[in-house]
């Protein structure tokens, strides 16, 4: 076992960091008031290689291992995770689940651009009845021989707006049940395609989350991901891996959250003394670090799994429950160090408080990681 980091990576941990202080930090507050997608930002993590940060290089991505790709999550979402989650689901969702099961066509056309964020992309499986139980959509894509009519709603979409390509999820055969489902690449300028209502949210609120609605969309055939009847082992195994990504988010919302606390408690002075030097402070503080750590070796490990082609959906799940109840810990915690300070945006974990409680939803809600878990321990 070997708990040493590589110089690359260290040097992509450091790249990112630096991104995240000079870059994502200064307009971070206005972007969560106003609600202001971070495009500008996500270009210029494109220029960088955080988009298709795992892509083969020749299909223009970074050819980085998960390893990097949860050390720079973490710098990212220290600061940012409107960013992150665009990150993410860019790199772990929609680069990953072309690059893998996509056919060459698909690959030359879509992956070469979504992994340098020249373009960004979607993954389209929940809908306004459908989310948890995911096998349970109505969006149904209709088999007319050499295209798809798809028609239905998506709902909560990430990246709804601002992507150009979107994996859609959906029924072809409900007979079928899960074996009837397919994953249709579909591209934001198809006829029938229209982008619905954005969400305000409590968090992540530069993130652009909106539905869907596909009204007689022709899809062409050579659009699906693997066989007829694929889509939702497709969706299943992408998530497997999505699940590494946000669970490496909710870590660097604690690790962004901890960092600061630290730092304000160093400065604040209370009954004569600095605040950490009361045992109730020191003591917050040592609990935020080691669950930072315990979550933090958890994310590496699965990323380490899935880099050694091992099965990593019980560690992803793993990581992504834990983590994300650490960082809503560490957040509201970190507020509790700052005293009337943490309840207003400028010291920032207030809004690190708000992002972190959407990682206990988003990609299997935490009781879903237990089924996962619970289903992977008693098989
Ligand atoms: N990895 C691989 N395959 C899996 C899997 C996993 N983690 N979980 C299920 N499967 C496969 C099963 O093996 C089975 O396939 P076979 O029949 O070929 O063996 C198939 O999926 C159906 O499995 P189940 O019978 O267990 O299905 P189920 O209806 O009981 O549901 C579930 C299983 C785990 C609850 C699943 O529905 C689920 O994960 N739900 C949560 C959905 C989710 O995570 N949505 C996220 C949307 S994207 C998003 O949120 C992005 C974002 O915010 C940024
Ligand atoms: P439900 O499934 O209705 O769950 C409600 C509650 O019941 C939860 O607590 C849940 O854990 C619990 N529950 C449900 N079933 C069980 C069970 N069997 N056992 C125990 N408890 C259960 N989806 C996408 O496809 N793509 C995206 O890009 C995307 N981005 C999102 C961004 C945001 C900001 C949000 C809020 C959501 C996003 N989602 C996205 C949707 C997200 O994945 C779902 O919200 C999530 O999977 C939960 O589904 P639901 O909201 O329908 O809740």
């Amino acid at each position: 076992m070997d708990f040493q980091l590589t110089e690359e990576q260290l040097a992509v941990q450091a790249a990112a960091r630096d991104f995240a202080q000079n870059e994502l930090l200064p307009g971070v507050i206005d972007r969560d008031t106003h609600e202001k997608f971070p495009a500008e930002q996500i270009k210029k993590m494109g220029e960088l290689g955080f988009m298709g940060m795992m892509v083969d290089p020749k299909y223009n991505g970074g050819g980085m291992d998960t390893i990097s790709y949860v050390l720079a999550m973490e710098e990212i979402s220290k600061i940012d995770s409107s960013a992150s989650v665009s990150m993410s689901v860019n790199n772990s969702l929609v680069c990953w689940g072309i690059e893998k099961y996509g056919t060459e066509e698909q690959k030359e056309k879509y992956l070469k651009r979504l992994a340098t964020g020249e373009i960004i992309g979607a993954f389209c499986l929940s809908e306004p009845e459908a989310g948890s139980d995911a096998t349970s959509q109505r969006t149904t894509a209709e088999d007319k021989g050499d295209y798809y009519l798809l028609n239905g709603t998506k709902n909560w979409i990430t990246n709804g707006n601002s992507a150009s390509v979107y994996l859609v999820i959906a029924q072809t055969d409900k007979e079928k049940g899960h074996k009837g489902i397919n994953a249709l690449i579909v591209e934001k300028d198809m006829e029938g395609f229209q982008v619905g209502k954005k969400e305000e949210k409590m968090g992540i609120r530069g993130s652009d989350t909106h539905s869907l609605m596909f009204t007689d969309v022709k899809v062409p055939k050579e659009n699906r991901i693997g066989e007829d009847g694929f889509g939702f082992n497709f969706a299943m195994a992408t998530l497997n891996g999505g699940r590494i990504g946000i669970a490496a988010q909710a870590l660097g919302i604690a690790s962004g959250a901890y960092e600061l606390a630290l730092k304000y408690s160093k400065e604040r002075k209370a009954f004569g003394k600095e605040i950490n030097q009361h045992q109730a402070i020191a003591f917050k503080l040592a609990d935020m670090a080691t669950n930072i750590e315990t979550a933090r070796l958890l994310c590496l490990k699965a990323a380490w799994l899935k880099d050694q082609k091992k099965d990593f959906s019980q560690a992803s799940a793993m990581a992504k429950l834990f983590a994300s109840q650490v960082a809503m810990d560490t957040t509201v915690e970190a507020v509790q160090v700052h005293g009337g300070y943490g309840y207003v945006k400028e010291y920032h974990v207030e809004r690190l408080m708000r992002d972190a409680k959407i990682t206990q939803i988003y990609e299997g809600t935490s009781e879903i990681q237990k089924i996962v878990i619970s289903r992977n321990i008693l098989k």
